[in-house]
């Protein structure tokens, strides 16, 4: 039987990078010792007091179907949250709580594309953005960044490649950079969306975790408001992966479209792990800064540790979970960097080629296990990679 190409299609056959991902986790399947540098996820558990309000509420009860756009008081405080952080006036009507960031961010794109249209993505990207634009119907079409550039994007590239695209998706704090946007790029960005009568569709996933410099939510530049759509969720800012909790924040015109798109598919999130989400967020930021700490700890470790040291390059590890190490100097990409570390010191990180080619010749390194092997793991890759540089 046939099947759509839409869904066949989604991937084109994938990055080759992800091979070293995959080797990673058969080998400790088979019960070796890997130190696991990939996933982007916390090393903490979501937390106790978060789990207690989600079985009292379900047990309250709220195990039925919640309210598709989100329940009120969720949608209110997500509502809340976004004008305390962005200054922008926000109500409920502004939201539509969805399962996951993901989620949101395919709706984004069904609300705003008709098949073939144009779609405008940064290279690197996160892993699911080419299939997300190409499975609500549209072209996925992709502008480069450059490490020389330390990966901000360049409102040039944007204008020449915006030919026929009607939205541009952006990522800061960005996965898998590390890096935080300035408010020059934002503003470029902004002036190139209003000229080109683009959306801006902007994953703001990691807004709790800046290290340096400040986070600018691109809706609260002048003329933004009625073309951005904001993506948010509480997997990074609350380490609720498992949740499926997030959101869209946009013009209420468009979330009311958007809602009538969750009832079609998502049907809603789960009551008991909306009212989690509501008592996370008005946990405020005490806990918030609990669950980032460990990752601005760690950063702190790793430019002492790549101070010292003159092989591998550090692209400015402004905000996220992760770090974008440059190893070109080792003479191999990053897949070959990835795999050679893998097979002699068991370390498992991402090729940059996994995200794109922009990133060709750097790793990814995930923040996301305790600090001394975190440390231990950076000084053996550095050590490895001046071993290698100077064997050319
Ligand atoms: C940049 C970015 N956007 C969105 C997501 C999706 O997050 P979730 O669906 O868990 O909210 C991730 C997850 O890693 C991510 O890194």
């Amino acid at each position: 039987m046939k099947l759509s190409q839409r869904i066949t299609q989604l991937t084109e056959g994938g990055s080759d990078g992800w091979g070293v991902f995959y080797r990673a986790r058969r080998m400790i399947s088979e019960g070796q010792a890997v130190t696991e540098l990939t996933i982007g996820e916390h090393d903490i558990r979501t937390d106790p007091s978060i789990l207690a309000e989600m079985e009292l509420s379900a047990r309250q009860g709220h195990t039925g179907y919640a309210m598709v756009p989100g329940t009120e008081l969720l949608r209110e405080t997500v509502a809340a949250r976004i004008q305390t952080r962005t200054g922008v006036n926000t109500t409920r009507d502004n939201i539509l709580i969805t399962p996951g960031g993901q989620s949101a961010l395919f709706a984004a794109h069904v609300a705003v594309c008709d098949p073939g249209d144009v779609g405008l993505y940064l290279d690197p990207y996160y892993a699911t953005y080419p299939g997300t634009i190409r499975g609500a119907g549209a072209v996925a079409r992709v502008v480069q960044t450059t490490a020389e550039d330390a990966f901000q994007p360049r409102a040039d590239r944007i204008d020449a490649a915006s030919e026929g695209a009607v939205s541009l998706l952006i990522n800061s704090p960005n996965n898998p950079t590390g890096v935080v946007y300035s408010r020059q790029t934002l503003e470029a960005v902004a002036e190139v969306c209003r000229r080109r009568d683009l959306w801006l569709i902007s994953d703001e996933v990691y807004d709790t975790q800046v290290w340096d410099g400040t986070h600018i939510s691109p809706r609260a530049l002048p003329d933004m408001l009625a073309r951005t759509l904001v993506i948010g969720s509480m997997s990074k800012s609350h380490a609720m992966t498992g949740s499926r909790c997030g959101w869209v924040a946009g013009p209420p015109d468009v979330i009311e479209h958007m809602i009538n798109l969750a009832t079609h598919t998502t049907y809603g999130v789960p009551g008991f792990i909306q009212d989690a989400a509501v008592f996370a967020l008005n946990a405020g930021p005490e806990l918030e800064n609990r669950i980032t700490a460990p990752f601005r700890r760690r950063r702190k470790l790793a430019m002492d540790i790549l101070a010292a040291q003159n092989t591998v390059g550090l692209i400015p590890a402004q905000g996220a979970m992760y770090l974008m190490l440059d190893i070109r100097p080792t003479g191999l990409n990053g897949e070959g960097f990835a795999n050679a570390l893998l097979d002699t010191h068991a370390i498992a990180v991402m090729p940059g080629e996994s995200f794109g080619q922009a990133a060709a010749g750097h790793i990814r390194v995930a923040m996301t296990i305790d600090d001394d092997r975190f440390a231990a793991a950076l000084r053996t890759i550095c050590c490895f990679a001046a071993e290698l540089s100077s064997g050319r």
